[in-house]
């Protein structure tokens, strides 16, 4: 077996440079552990950043994937697939929304709420309705579109023109928001929880009054709920805390726990907003990312993981609470919601460094927002590997200043 420095080498010089992986390469992982190439062990507290929602190598994805790859894997949407119907069948069970595209990714269900919205407008006769309101610190993606409606320039730098119409407001601030929304608005864009800005939590009160601003604008409401979706919040969807329904939200990260897959959800009033087409793609539904994602519900359901989300969550925050407590001078304050949590840091240290010390002691995690520590482990984790992790990231907290 090659060690990790050799294959490294080796993907130093295939690799396109757009990422600075940690010097690990992973081969295999089951449930809440990931193994290097040198058999070395880690406990995943980012699980694919909140992808792998039902734990690693679970083996009823596994069977469910392998089954369906014999059976059939994709025929196009000049066709429908049986596999695909279901999915969207279980989801309307689910979510409280009607109708769902699916696609590939968080970025390519973000360009389809994009275009959706304009399209939903133009329909009605509202052609110069284009503008989408998004929120500073948000993250959507990486294409073009998507990245225009994210609210962080460090992603976007070097990358002008991005697409225009995009106004941007300070995050989970009434008056802001109020300021932004007119006549010409398509629609609003928010994450519940802004989880690349650092795991920063809207509140119930300003949820509910984008809600009106929206429906009083005649402007839609968009969730982003492609890393809060899912049960990582402790309920399936982030957006049932506050009780706000959107109009239409994206999902992708643990929706067939890291076989590639994307959808949007929207409500019946949007049914008909993308006409025969006016939107595809090719992969999009095929049948064996349906099946993944039809097995990663079924786990859901008889292991009761957004049950698990929201008590080893709350466990979780308690924990990290009690970090900030002793550790005051590593840590500004523990956040979030359910298994999507982080601790921010305090601006002296370096977030990196600490990250690695963390690893180093044979526990992943990952940054958000430059300085803070995010929690996202697999929906499956249990509290004695919530004190395996957190026990180490005391450790090393405590000993950094
Ligand atoms: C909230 C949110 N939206 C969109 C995306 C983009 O998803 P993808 O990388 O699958 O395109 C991400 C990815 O981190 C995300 O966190």
């Amino acid at each position: 077996m090659p060690t990790n420095q050799e294959l490294i080498a080796i993907a130093k010089r295939v690799q396109l440079g757009n990422y600075q992986p940690a010097p690990l390469v992973i081969t295999r992982a089951s449930g809440c552990r990931v193994y290097d190439v040198e058999g070395r062990s880690y406990l995943d507290l980012c699980a694919g950043i909140a992808v792998i929602s039902v734990g690693h190598s679970h083996p009823e994805v596994a069977k469910a994937i392998s089954e369906q790859a014999v059976r059939l894997t994709h025929v196009s949407n000049l066709y429908y697939n049986d596999r695909a119907i279901e999915l969207g069948a279980e989801l309307q069970r689910r979510t409280g929304f009607d109708r769902f595209f699916f696609c590939n990714s968080g970025a390519e269900a973000n360009e389809a709420l994009i275009k959706l919205s304009r399209r939903y407008h133009y329909e009605r006769g509202d052609e110069k309705r284009t503008g989408i309101v998004s929120a500073l610190g948000s993250f959507h993606g990486r294409t073009i579109g998507a990245l225009s409606l994210t609210g962080e320039p460090k992603y976007q730098k070097g990358m002008a023109p991005l697409m225009g119409g995009v106004k941007y407001v300070e995050f989970n601030r009434h008056k802001a928001i109020e300021k932004a929304v007119d006549e010409k608005t398509a629609a609003v864009i928010l994450e519940p929880i802004q989880g690349e800005g650092g795991i920063v939590v809207a509140s119930d009160d300003y949820l509910r009054k984008v809600r009106e601003l929206c429906d009083s604008a005649g402007a839609l409401l968009l969730f982003d709920e492609v890393q809060t979706g899912y049960g990582r919040t402790g309920r399936f969807l982030a957006r049932e805390h506050s009780g706000v329904m959107p109009d239409a939200c994206s999902l992708a990260k643990g929706i067939a726990c890291g076989f590639p897959l994307g959808a949007i959800a929207v409500t019946e009033k949007l049914a008909g907003a993308l006409p025969p087409g006016s939107h595809a793609a090719t992969f999009g539904g095929n049948a064996l990312a349906c099946a993944a994602a039809l097995a990663v519900l079924k786990v859901f359901d008889r292991e009761a993981l957004v049950e698990n989300a929201e008590s080893v969550g709350a466990y979780l925050g308690k924990r990290l609470e009690a970090i900030a407590t002793s550790a005051p001078e590593a840590v500004l304050e523990a956040r979030g919601k359910g298994l999507l949590r982080g601790i921010k840091l305090h601006s002296g240290l370096n977030p990196a460094g600490v990250l690695e010390k963390i690893r180093n002691r044979g526990v992943l995690l990952s940054l958000a927002g430059g300085d803070v520590l995010r929690f996202s482990p697999p929906l499956c984790i249990s509290a004695e590997e919530v004190d395996e992790g957190v026990e180490v990231v005391e450790l090393v907290l405590r000993g950094v200043k």
